[in-house]
């Protein structure tokens, strides 16, 4: 069990799945694996909107979560990685997680928008695009400085 039933029965059939299996190679930063840092978002976010008891989709925030840098390449790459990979990565993840996991406008829009305000042309357009741009940004800043990964209230996560 990573998080609590529902948390499980919605995101292990894409961290199961063996074409999600590459984003463990790749990093998103320091020693964060792209794995990690989606599956980071994902529990953040989850954890903190049931903590409100937020009545928002939370399918749709947990797929988008764990799909948002499913861009599929070592960004760190400069021969491989996409151009201008700040901007053009969320709509790559897009494509890509659609393709793989057949996913519905409101998570493709959690995924392209989740780079606001760099990508200022794409506003978060619900409750759940927000937050996952909302605990993109603390991940990263946490992951950045190896510090613990928010979670409200605590739950006990296991990898
Ligand atoms: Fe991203
Ligand atoms: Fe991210």
């Amino acid at each position: 069990m990573i998080l609590d039933a529902e948390f499980d029965a919605i995101a292990l059939p894409i961290l199961k799945s063996p074409l999600y299996a590459p984003t463990k190679e790749y990093v998103a930063h320091g020693n964060t694996s792209v794995y990690d840092h989606c599956l980071n978002v994902a529990t953040s976010a989850y954890a903190y909107a049931k903590s409100k008891k937020m009545k928002i989709d939370y399918h749709a925030l947990i797929r988008g979560a764990l799909l948002h840098d499913y861009y599929l390449y070592d960004w760190h790459d400069k021969q491989n990685r996409a151009k201008y990979h700040g901007f053009s990565h969320p709509f790559i993840a897009a494509r890509n997680a659609k393709r793989d996991f057949h996913l519905n406008e409101k998570e493709l829009h959690i995924i392209e928008a989740h780079m606001f305000p760099l990508v200022f042309w794409i506003f978060p357009g619900s409750k759940e695009a927000r937050l996952v741009s909302k605990f993109d940004k603390k991940c990263c800043s946490a992951e950045h400085k190896g510090k613990p990964i928010p979670l409200f209230p605590k739950l006990n996560r296991a990898n």
